[in-house]
């Protein structure tokens, strides 16, 4: 047994816009527990594919870019958010983009890019103990974890989040076309053979339509200090 294997993980899976991100954040902050973010390693390598103009349908390509792509996330000296590095750039804002999120998307179905991004997941397991935020995280990355949440919230409810976000990031969205976007690719993250976002088996179901964002951490942290 690897040391590691013993430390505690607490794995959060789900559709983008579940608040998935924003929970993970407050609940590792909350157990002080270190945080993987597994979708912007995806996000970076789709992005590190798009600034080298790579066609990220190139099989080879896609996989030699996951093997190659240096990813680095680095602690803002403020207290803000992570910042990460992509092959040296600070791409923390690009890597938000819907842009971003649907390369990411698109390159994930492909298997041997999600092969050469499993070592540096697991490499995130460290004590006193891990919040592991994405897709397959309970079921293919973590399937051992001790505690295993499968968050939610309908479509609708999440692109009206994202919406949010956007918007007070300056960004110009309408709410159809964020509601049409986050549908495909809940279709596209669920259909792909490997790794198909679903709940583990053993995951505890949170549906968030109507939550407010304190009251979903307390139904996550009471999952590891019940
Ligand atoms: O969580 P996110 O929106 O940052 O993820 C972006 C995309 O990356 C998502 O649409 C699918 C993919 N992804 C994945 O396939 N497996 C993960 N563990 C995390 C993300």
């Amino acid at each position: 047994m690897s040391p590691s294997a013993s430390v505690p993980v607490l794995t959060i899976d789900g559709p983008s816009g579940s608040g998935k991100g924003t929970i993970s954040r407050r609940v590792a902050e909350k157990l002080g527990w270190r945080l993987l973010d597994s979708g912007a390693l995806y996000r970076a390598v789709g992005y590190a594919a798009g600034a080298e103009g790579l066609d990220l349908s190139d099989v080879d390509a896609m996989t030699r870019c996951a093997q190659t792509t240096k990813i680095r996330f680095q602690a803002a000296p403020d207290g803000s958010d992570t910042r990460v590095l992509v092959n040296g750039h600070d791409a923390t804002e690009e890597l938000r983009t819907e842009t971003a999120g649907a390369a990411a998307s698109a390159i994930a179905s492909i298997p041997s890019v999600r092969q050469a991004l499993v070592d540096m997941q697991l490499a995130f397991r460290k004590a006193p103990g891990l919040v592991a935020d994405g897709r397959d995280m309970g079921t293919v990355i973590f399937p051992d974890a001790a505690y295993k949440v499968f968050l939610t919230a309908s479509a609708v409810e999440r692109a009206k989040r994202r919406y949010k976000q956007l918007k007070e990031k300056g960004l110009s969205v309408t709410l159809a076309t964020l509601q049409r976007e986050i549908e495909a690719r809940d279709a596209r993250d669920a259909s792909r053979t490997v790794a198909p976002l679903k709940p583990a088996a053993d995951a505890v179901f949170i549906d968030t339509t109507g939550m407010g964002i304190e009251d979903v951490v307390a139904k996550v942290l009471a999952v590891v200090q019940p």
